[in-house]
């Protein structure tokens, strides 16, 4: 399985890639986790994602690219792997096409989820993370067993500094701008699938799973 999960800020796709690779035994690689990694850090490529990640803008596709194709290189990723917000400009899925193309490797499903702008401003004003584990929780939709404190490692949870309304808002639209259109490079290649994103956690897990074992998506189009 090479997996890639897409969709808007907040559509649940960390939520969801946690999931997915719990069940299938595969590595969770998010550009996103890794870029905030750095930024605790306070590394040099930390340092210059931050300055990108605070305005709501996406990080250069060099920078962002180096990063995977170093990390798709360490031995867990040869059986397989889910990639979580990567790639997400025409420039990085062509890279991506490349580095796959060298070992004879493709993308098996690239898995699209659909949400509407109203729900994930929602979504986003009410997460909180694990800066320690990056799993992400909602006030109202995932709380904690205990308030404000992360069940898995006891860490104390914050809100991201990229959910501010302003910030959120922005982020939306640089997606539209530029993730949205690499939809049609993945449907050109039959590799897409699109996966309702509303409704409970668990349940919205169910219409991955039909995909990943059955290969169809219960209603859902594949396009
Ligand atoms: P990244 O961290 O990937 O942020 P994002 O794409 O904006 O997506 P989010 O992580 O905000 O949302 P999500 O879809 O994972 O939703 P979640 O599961 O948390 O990237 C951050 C930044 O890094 C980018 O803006 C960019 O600057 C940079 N970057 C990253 N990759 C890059 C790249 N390839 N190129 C350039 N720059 C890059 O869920 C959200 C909330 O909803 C949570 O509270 C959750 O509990 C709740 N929730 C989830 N599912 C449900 C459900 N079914 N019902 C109710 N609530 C739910
Ligand atoms: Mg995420």
């Amino acid at each position: 399985m090479r997996l890639l999960v897409m969709g808007p800020p907040g559509s649940g796709k960390g939520t969801q890639s946690k999931l997915i690779t719990e069940k299938y035994g595969i590595p969770h690689i998010s550009t996103g986790d890794m870029f905030r990694t750095a930024m605790r850090e306070q590394t040099p490529l930390g340092i210059e994602a931050a300055s990108y990640i605070e305005k709501g803008l996406y990080c250069p596709d060099d920078l962002t690219i180096k990063l995977i194709s170093d990390r798709l290189s360490r031995p867990d990723c040869e059986q397989g792997f889910l990639l979580d917000g990567f790639p997400r400009t025409l420039p990085q899925a062509v890279a991506l096409d490349g580095v796959l193309g060298e070992e004879g490797k493709n993308l098996s499903h690239v898995l699209k989820l659909d949400i509407d702008s109203y729900m994930i401003i929602k979504r986003l004003s009410g997460r909180r993370i694990c800066p320690k584990c990056e799993i992400s929780y909602h006030v109202d939709y995932s709380p904690p067993k205990v308030e404000g404190v992360c069940d898995d490692c006891g860490g104390k949870l914050i809100i991201r500094s990229d959910d501010k309304p302003k910030t959120a808002i922005k982020r939306l639209e640089v997606y539209l701008q530029n993730t949205y259109p690499i939809m049609d490079h993945y449907d050109q290649q039959d590799i897409l699938y699109h996966i309702v994103g509303v409704g409970e956690i668990p349940k919205v897990f169910s219409r991955f799973e039909k995909v990943l074992d059955n290969g169809t998506s219960n209603g859902d189009e594949h396009s």
